[in-house]
């Protein structure tokens, strides 16, 4: 496929060369693009917009949401429910499933997102972005319950990101291969820039949220220590490390020039296991990391093969560059019986003097 291609056009191409990527996929993977193009207007307003600050509401997460997290929401909605190809949305920012046939006609897709992620940086001007993931209905789905939407990543038709960085793109894979595209303001169009990205390999960066180290796991404060010591340590190389707090923006990066990423589950708070989410952050960023020729691991489990619970349930996750992420995997299996001690037995306090 050639650079300069718009993403409509893209999509055409697309649609030529798969037998499994019909109209209604066409259409509503351009909603999306659409829908992001508006997004991007909105976060670029910035103050001048009155964007900035917290919603009234907290989401399903008990979180307080940011009034972007409801204007990207809706305006997603708004392009992508109205396109009469979908049968329901999930979104982070929703407890439920939302329904969204016309004239009880119903679409034959599912759409899984997570509008604003990492909406804690808009506030001051960082990276944020979109994550989508795509569905087919199950055959008897005319009005999609839960249980349809609770499908392993593996059956996703579609997924991709936009990352509302200094440029604007939109990243996405249709299970054959990973595709970039930059959004040219002036004709405000989405154009093909980066064509078959690759993740490299090896890497010698990493991200990871260190503040939390004290409540990691042991297979993962081993790596990252192996890590920090450097060229003196078992890994002979000095690494370097970076943590934006938007998950879209880290793997980006990782797509460009490889690294890896972990958000492992951690004992700060052990009911939860893991910050991230399963539908709308792992499983869509795990489809795109693997067509990129990287891997997508909870440290046990291919990220990918999980069988979804709940909509909004947690996960563990480590990805990006392959051999970076099967050395912590690898790590993981050396540790049979997981260690993960309350907090009240790791660290000194009452019991432990
Ligand atoms: P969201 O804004 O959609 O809730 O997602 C934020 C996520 C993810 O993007 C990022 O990797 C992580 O939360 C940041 O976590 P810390 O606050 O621990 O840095
Ligand atoms: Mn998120
Ligand atoms: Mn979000």
């Amino acid at each position: 496929m050639d650079r300069g291609l718009n993403f409509a056009r893209f999509l055409i191409e697309q649609k030529k060369r798969s037998k499994d990527i019909d109209d209604g996929l066409v259409s509503l993977v351009n909603d999306v693009s659409r829908a992001c193009k508006n997004i991007a207007i909105a976060i670029s307003k910035g103050a001048v917009g009155n964007f900035l600050g917290d919603a009234e509401a907290v989401n399903v997460k008990g979180e307080q949401q940011k009034k972007l997290d409801v204007v990207s929401n809706q305006i997603m909605i708004d392009f992508a429910a109205r396109s009469g190809n979908l049968a329901a949305l999930v979104s982070e920012e929703m407890d439920e499933v939302y329904p969204t046939a016309h004239d009880n006609q119903s679409g034959k897709y599912l759409l899984i997102f997570d509008p604003l992620d990492g909406s804690s940086n808009a506030d001051v001007n960082i990276s944020v972005g979109t994550i989508f993931s795509v569905l087919r209905c199950p055959d008897d789905c005319v009005n999609p319950i839960a249980a349809d939407f609770l499908r392993p990543g593996t059956e996703q038709v579609c997924a991709g990101y936009a990352v509302y960085g200094p440029s604007t793109m939109l990243v996405m894979t249709l299970g054959d291969g990973v595709n970039g595209f930059t959004l040219n303001r002036e004709i405000g169009e989405f154009i093909l820039t980066h064509v078959d990205m690759k993740i490299p390999v090896d890497t010698r960066e990493f991200a990871i949220n260190s503040s939390n180290q004290r409540f990691w796991e042991a297979p993962v404060r081993r790596y990252v220590s192996e890590c920090l010591e450097g060229t003196g340590g078992p890994r002979g190389a000095n690494f370097n490390m970076r943590w934006i707090a938007s998950m879209v923006a880290e793997v980006h990066r990782i797509l460009n020039r490889g690294g890896i990423f972990m958000y492992p589950r951690d004992t700060k708070d052990a009911s939860k296991p893991g910050r991230l989410r399963l539908l709308y952050e792992a499983n869509p960023m795990a489809f795109i990391v693997e067509q990129a020729g990287g891997a997508a691991s909870t440290g046990r489990e291919r990220i990918l093969d999980l069988a979804p619970e709940q909509l909004h349930q947690r996960v563990r996750v480590i990805l990006g560059s392959k051999n970076e992420v099967e050395r912590v995997v690898s790590y993981h299996s050396e540790t049979a019986t997981e260690e993960f001690k309350s907090p009240l037995f790791n660290v000194r306090n009452l019991f432990v003097q």
